[in-house]
């Protein structure tokens, strides 16, 4: 077997073996398969696509390059949600607490932010002493005490996605359904929750650009996940808009504890309410319809706030904060963006609103780029509103100068009609 007759099956249409697509991997971390091999198997892959075996068995493979986390001490009440990623994305503030209180165990490595995407690590840093680098014992530790632990990716799972991952970034083959499900899944299933609950976005923030690729997505995510023998359900949500009013860290923050204290509804409380009764219903056997009411009077109790300040005192954050997390911030500089025009918004394009975040200061082009963690944006009117010439639409906060540039991104994001869009649903489908 060489890597060359793997790359050449593949570009042919045939459908490789578990047994080939281990050699393959263990060539690439070991070095024996340079990138430009790993390349032209990627592009391979991509136009050729993927038999569902074939992605389950890329995933296992995958897996295998690492080490895995063993959550069986939590039985059936081990739970993990994952976001394909958007903007102002805070649910798993939300939506951990809320499982937690109804006795579910969320054990949760999240990510940064990257690109016009933020990242929950990120959100949860804006409280000072919140620990993001638990080792895997005090992860379990933290996890079996406060109902939650999340912290940052362990580089020890997944190698083979953080190599694969960064060819392709570079060669134009991240958005393959195979692909793409077998990096989130690999992750997901080594992280260890028998319980597993997807968000998959759509729309213009979103790597899937339409509701049916986003379904596409999450069936091949779905199949994997109960090949391996865990719970599956996913969300299809749309992401043609921002998630909520705040994006950026602190801001996100602020706004998962109104949500939390009942101080604030709409689009975000919703589809956390969604996503934390799935994951109830799957744990515990409840009917959708059961678990979603679990959810509401954990929220609307009080008693899933409870829960985040005993999550957040027990990983080290100075729980005094979500009171006002904000507070702290006071220096940022705010700059009200007006409407140009009287009419309706009619469509928002996502990503360049995430991207105006990420130049506040909120996010980082790149890798190594230093957060201002109080950075980013309120926004007051969204598709569908109407909007009269001078009325603020949203209000910027930034230590940079950068503040008149990112209105005039902002307003560059924005459209107008005379005519009040269709409204769009939250979420698509829920697919169980
Ligand atoms: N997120 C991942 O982790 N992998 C992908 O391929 C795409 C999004």
């Amino acid at each position: 077997m060489t890597a060359y007759e793997i790359i050449q099956k593949k570009r042919d249409g045939g459908t490789l073996s578990g047994e080939e697509l281990r050699f393959f991997l263990a060539g690439c971390l070991s070095g024996d398969i340079p990138d430009y091999q790993a390349a032209a198997f990627l592009m391979a892959a991509y136009l050729r696509g993927m038999t569902d075996e074939e992605t389950y068995l890329l995933t296992k493979e995958m897996i295998a390059t690492g080490d895995t986390v063993d959550l069986s001490r939590f039985g059936e009440l081990s739970a993990d949600k994952h976001s394909t990623g958007g903007v102002g994305d805070k649910t798993t503030l939300i939506v951990a607490p809320i499982a937690a209180s109804e006795g579910l165990k969320i054990a949760k490595m999240s990510g940064r932010g990257l690109g016009h995407t933020g990242g929950t690590v990120d959100k949860l840093e804006s409280i000072p002493g919140y620990r993001t680098d638990l080792t895997v014992p005090e992860f379990l530790a933290q996890a079996e005490k406060a109902g939650i632990a999340v912290v940052g990716a362990n580089k020890a799972l997944v190698p083979a996605d953080k190599y694969l991952y960064s060819l392709r970034d570079v060669t134009a083959t991240v958005s393959s359904i195979p692909l793409i499900a077998s990096s989130i899944m690999s992750k997901k299933l080594a992280a260890g929750a028998k319980n597993i609950v997807l968000d998959v976005k759509y729309g213009s923030g979103a790597f899937m650009k339409t509701a049916p690729e986003a379904e596409a997505l999450a069936r091949k995510m779905i199949d994997i996940g109960k090949r391996f023998g865990r719970n599956m359900a996913a969300v299809i949500s749309n992401m043609d808009r921002p998630l909520g009013e705040a994006v950026g860290n602190a801001l996100e923050l602020s706004e998962a504890v109104d949500v939390l204290r009942g101080y604030k509804g709409g689009d975000i409380r919703e589809i956390s309410l969604v996503l934390a009764s799935e994951l109830i219903a799957l744990a515990k056997g409840l009917t959708p319809e059961e678990a979603y009411a679990r959810a509401v009077d954990a929220l609307d109790s009080g008693r899933a706030y409870k829960q985040m300040q005993t999550w957040i005192a027990s990983q080290g954050g100075d729980v005094g904060v979500l009171a006002s997390p904000m507070a702290r911030f006071a220096e940022e500089h705010t700059y009200t963006v007006e409407s140009p025009v009287s009419g309706y918004i009619c469509r928002m394009d996502t990503e360049k609103i995430g991207l105006v975040s990420t130049a506040l200061g909120a996010g980082r082009r790149k890798k190594d780029d230093v957060l201002d963690l109080g950075a980013g944006l309120t926004i007051l009117k969204k598709t569908g509103d109407r909007v009269e010439k001078g009325e603020p639409l949203c209000v910027l906060y930034t230590k940079s100068p950068s503040a008149p540039d990112a209105a005039r991104d902002y307003l560059a994001a924005l459209h107008f009609s005379q005519e009040a869009p269709a409204n769009e649903p939250l979420i698509y489908k829920v697919i169980r």
